[in-house]
């Protein structure tokens, strides 16, 4: 087991319930939060997510890691000063028919480079937008399985990589290590990486083939 984290979760969907969960079975302590008041979500969190606590979105604040798993067309709304001065993890993917066009992520840039700008204050780590939410549970092993599966990190402090490594293994994955968040363009919605299953030799191979690819401007 490694360290028990205090682990907050921004939006209590598919994504935020399931990695609530995988994170109160690894031991970390939960708090998840919406744009509601915490009222409204106090009976989900019981039920879905059973150990969790229902709170404020300011309530995060505090949290080693805060897990953001907002649609991305709604991250203008996301409570920013709730994660300033955080470790954050970003999840969301852009897929236009669902979050509709958007032209900042339409012009080649990384989604999380994008998000990053956006939220300003905080160590931002892109990882676990590139695996399905019914996937987190079921696919989860022990560290040292041969065949475990891998999940790709990226962002710019080193810090916040090893913890979100850490976290990541402690849910049941091999964490790969990108390097810088540019990185992260790997493995969003498109990619070889975003759509299979991939262990640890393979999925950093396919993280040097891209940056050798973007190296030479490919
Ligand atoms: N589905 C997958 O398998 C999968 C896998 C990896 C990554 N992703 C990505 O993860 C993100 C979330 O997907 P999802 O399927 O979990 O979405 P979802 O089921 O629609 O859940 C979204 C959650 O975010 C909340 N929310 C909306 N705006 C918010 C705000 N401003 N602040 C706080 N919470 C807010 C919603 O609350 P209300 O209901 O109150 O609006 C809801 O609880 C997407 O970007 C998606 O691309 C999805």
């Amino acid at each position: 087991m490694t360290n028990p984290l205090t682990i907050g979760i921004l939006g209590a969907g598919r994504v935020g319930t399931a990695v609530g969960r995988q994170a109160i079975r690894a031991g970390h302590q939960v708090r998840i939060a919406t744009a509601k008041p915490s009222e409204e979500i106090r009976l989900l969190a019981e039920v879905i997510v059973p150990g969790a606590s229902a709170v404020d979105s300011s309530q995060l604040r505090g949290s080693d890691l805060i897990v953001i798993a907002v649609p991305l067309h709604k991250y203008r709304s996301i409570d920013t000063g709730a994660l300033a001065g955080h470790v954050v993890i970003d999840t969301m993917n852009y897929w236009a028919p669902v979050d509709g066009v958007m032209e900042e992520f339409e012009a080649g840039r990384g989604t999380s480079e994008v998000i990053a700008d956006f939220l300003g204050d905080v160590r931002l780590v892109k990882t676990l937008n590139h695996i399905g939410y019914g996937e987190l549970e079921v696919e989860a092993q022990p560290a040292g399985t041969p065949s475990r599966r891998a999940l790709a990190i990226a962002g710019d402090d080193d810090d916040a990589r090893a913890l979100v490594s850490e976290f990541i293994d402690s849910l049941g994955f091999d964490p790969v290590d990108a390097g810088p968040l540019s990185a992260g363009r790997a493995f969003q919605n498109g990619t070889e990486i975003f759509s299979g299953r991939h262990t640890s030799e393979e999925m950093t191979r396919l993280v040097e083939q891209s940056r050798q690819l973007a190296s030479t401007g490919a």
